[in-house]
């Protein structure tokens, strides 16, 4: 059986208020788009034509050349949308599946249920519906005494009695494709939006005494994007749905209602999602790891076993058994192997960090690479940006770096070396070594009484005389 699928996705969206494409809008992480590609694409339709409108740059920027696009000058309306798929949709003998370009939420299974229905029986068409509690602005269902739909009629021009009628059209449907490109040719523009509608090709199929079916699917299942607030929604939703999928892979979620996950999330079993947190891109997440209170990642790669307490990590990976936080920033290209302990308000950026390595706290790590068991006291920086150049340092296994120490750009530090608090490093220390770069301390004995420079409501003499 040919398949093939038409989608629409000229409108530009006005409801959204944005610079963007509606359709490029994000759900879960994932452009509404994409997820009408991918539902198509696991439903086993390969050839997909999407009817674009002024921002089809950023619609080809989402699915890329793998697809058909056909420009849609003038927006006529949903039937003059799929009018031009016309040439595409020519000799043809298969099915044709019409879906909107906004419903994030359809899925392989409503679109399989509709074939399955459609091969059920001699069907011209089978329209996806459901029942919506407000079907205020859809187009409503109207069925005979027997209960076969007859037609689709449009909030706008609905009858008093129609619009207590409390089943929507999805805007979901399968045609023959001969007999969709046959009621095309006949739509006219004579209703309420002076538009050509495809919901009046049912009508018009009914008329040459086709039989139209239908399946009734979930009124979530075909939930529309057309502005911010339905934007929230449907994000809910989705993330709800990729949650549960999470649990019941064996993965502990504490708060549905502040834990935001993203599609492509991978997340190992008895690993525990604390309240605030929100995992986004390709992150994948080892087993038993312990994540939040809010922390966010994005595409980061973490082993078994490790801690991320209240942080922000993106594109780069934490292997196993790490500590990480709270407030620690790990920026990209960052790549920390196992048993790596990195604490509160401590950065990392473009480095590697080998195991057992600890910078506890106020550390900044940048375009270095950092050994084995090296310990950096609180407040050490690598200097690693001259205001023209960045250049890292290299620090050997088991180095031990006193606290607020400056390592410079370029300088090595060998293994087991020494860096005595409050230095700043400019030259290479070699293995073993100690390198101090500090001024000599000087004490200046009786200097403040002799220049009463005490401080404070206690008066010298005071002080004096408590000794
Ligand atoms: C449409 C249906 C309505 C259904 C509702 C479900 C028609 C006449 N109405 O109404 O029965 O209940 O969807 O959400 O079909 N588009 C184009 N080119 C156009 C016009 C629209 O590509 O010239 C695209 C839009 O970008 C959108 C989709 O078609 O993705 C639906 O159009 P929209 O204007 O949102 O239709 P509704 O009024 O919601
Ligand atoms: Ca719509």
């Amino acid at each position: 059986m040919d398949i093939c699928a038409v989608v629409m996705a000229a409108g530009d969206g006005k409801r959204m208020k944005s610079a963007h494409s509606k359709v490029t809008h994000s759900v879960a992480g994932k452009p509404i788009i994409k997820w009408v590609y991918d539902a198509l694409a696991d439903a086993g339709c390969d050839e997909q034509v999407y009817i674009v409108g002024e921002k089809q740059e950023e619609i080809r920027g989402v699915l890329g050349e793998g697809v058909c696009y056909v420009f849609q000058e003038q927006r006529l309306g949903t039937g003059h949308a799929v009018m031009q798929a016309e040439p595409f949709l020519e000799g043809r003998s298969g099915y044709v599946i019409v879906l909107p370009g906004d419903s994030p939420m359809v899925s392989e299974k409503t679109i399989s249920t509709a074939i399955t229905k459609m091969e059920s029986a001699d069907y011209a068409a089978v329209l996806i519906t459901a029942r919506a509690d407000n079907p205020f602005g859809y187009g409503r269902v109207v069925r005979d005494e027997k209960g076969d739909v007859i037609k689709i009629v449009e909030h706008r021009d609905c009858s008093e009695e129609e619009l207590e009628i409390k089943e929507i059209n999805s805007s979901m449907y399968v045609f023959k494709t001969p007999l969709l490109l046959s009621a095309l040719g006949r739509l006219s523009a004579s209703n309420a939006q002076k538009e050509y509608y495809l919901t009046d090709t049912i009508d018009i199929l009914i008329g040459d005494g086709y039989k139209v079916g239908s399946v009734i699917c979930n009124f979530e299942d075909t939930l529309g994007v057309n502005d911010r607030v339905q934007l929230l929604q449907a994000t809910k939703i989705m993330n709800k749905r990729i949650l549960y999928k999470h649990m019941m892979n064996g993965v502990t979620i504490v708060d549905e209602t502040s834990t935001w996950i993203h599609s492509d999330v991978k997340i190992g079993r008895d690993t525990i999602i604390l309240p605030g947190s929100t995992l986004m891109g390709k992150t994948v997440i080892g087993e038993d790891c312990l994540i939040g209170e809010h922390t966010r990642l994005d595409t980061v790669i973490v082993g078994d076993h490790t801690t991320i307490d209240s942080s922000i990590a993106s594109h780069c990976s934490i292997g196993d058994d790490c500590r990480i936080g709270p407030f620690s920033h790990i920026r990209p290209d960052t790549k920390i192997n196992n048993n790596v302990t990195i604490g509160a308000y401590v950065e990392v950026k473009n480095s590697t960090i080998d195991d057992f390595t600890r910078a506890r706290h106020l550390t900044y790590i940048g375009d270095s690479t950092v050994g084995k068991n090296v310990n950096f006291g609180c407040g050490t920086v690598t200097c690693n940006y001259d205001g023209v150049d960045k250049a890292g340092c290299t620090i050997g296994d088991n180095a031990f770096i006193g606290g607020n120490s400056n390592i410079l750009a370029n300088v090595e530090l060998g293994h087991d070396c020494y860096i005595a608090a409050g230095s700043t490093i400019t030259k290479d220390v070699p293995a073993l070594s100690l390198g101090i770069a500090r001024n000599k301390q000087d004490n200046k004995e009786e200097w403040v009484a002799n220049k009463n420079r005490t401080h404070g409501p206690i008066k010298l003499d005071e002080r004096r005389s408590e000794v």
